[in-house]
C-alpha cells in the first residue's frame, strides 16, 4: 500500500504532528498486516497500539483546543469518539474471527484520519499562538472505554 503520509498537513503544533504522523504509520502498518498475513497476534498487537496512541492523541488534541478556546470543541469530541468506537468494536469483531470486517473497516478509518487531520485539525492551527510541544496530559481514559 503506497504511503499517504506526505499528505499530511501541519496543525502548528510540533507534538500534533508528530502524534498525527505516528497515526497514520501505524493504521499504514496494520493495513498492510491485515491485507497480507493471517499473523492474529500481529494484528492484535497492532490494533492495542492504535487504539491506545489514538485515545493519547485525542486526549491531548482536546486540551490543546481547550487553552485556546476552540470553538468547535464539542463538535470535534463527537468525532473522535466515533472514531474510537469505530475502532473499538473493529477490535470487538475481529476478536470474534471477522477479518474481513477488520480490513474494510481499517480502509475507512485510514481515510477518515486523513480527512480529520487535513479539514478538522486544520481548523485549530489559526488559534495557536506558537509551534511549542504541549506539556505532558494527564489521560482520562473513561470516555473511550475498551471493548
Ligand atoms: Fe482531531
Ligand atoms: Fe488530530
Amino acid at each position: 500500500m503506497e504511503s499517504k503520509r506526505l499528505a499530511l498537513v501541519s496543525v502548528g503544533n510540533a507534538l500534533m504532528d508528530e502524534q498525527h504522523r505516528q497515526l497514520v504509520e501505524i493504521l499504514e502498518r496494520l493495513l498492510v498486516l491485515v491485507n497480507n498475513t493471517d499473523d492474529i497476534g500481529s494484528i492484535e498487537h497492532g490494533q492495542v497500539e492504535l487504539y491506545g496512541r489514538a485515545i493519547k492523541h485525542f486526549t491531548d488534541e482536546e486540551l490543546l483546543m481547550e487553552i485556546i478556546a476552540f470553538p468547535w470543541l464539542d463538535d470535534h469530541k463527537t468525532a473522535h469518539h466515533q472514531f474510537a468506537g469505530r475502532l473499538a468494536s473493529l477490535m470487538a469483531r475481529f476478536q470474534r474471527g471477522d477479518l474481513d470486517f477488520a480490513r474494510q473497516s481499517l480502509e475507512g478509518l485510514h481515510s477518515w484520519l486523513l480527512v480529520h487531520i487535513k479539514h478538522d485539525d486544520k481548523r485549530y492551527a489559526a488559534g495557536l499562538h506558537c509551534t511549542e510541544p504541549v506539556q505532558p496530559l494527564s489521560i482520562n481514559h473513561t470516555d473511550y472505554a475498551m471493548p
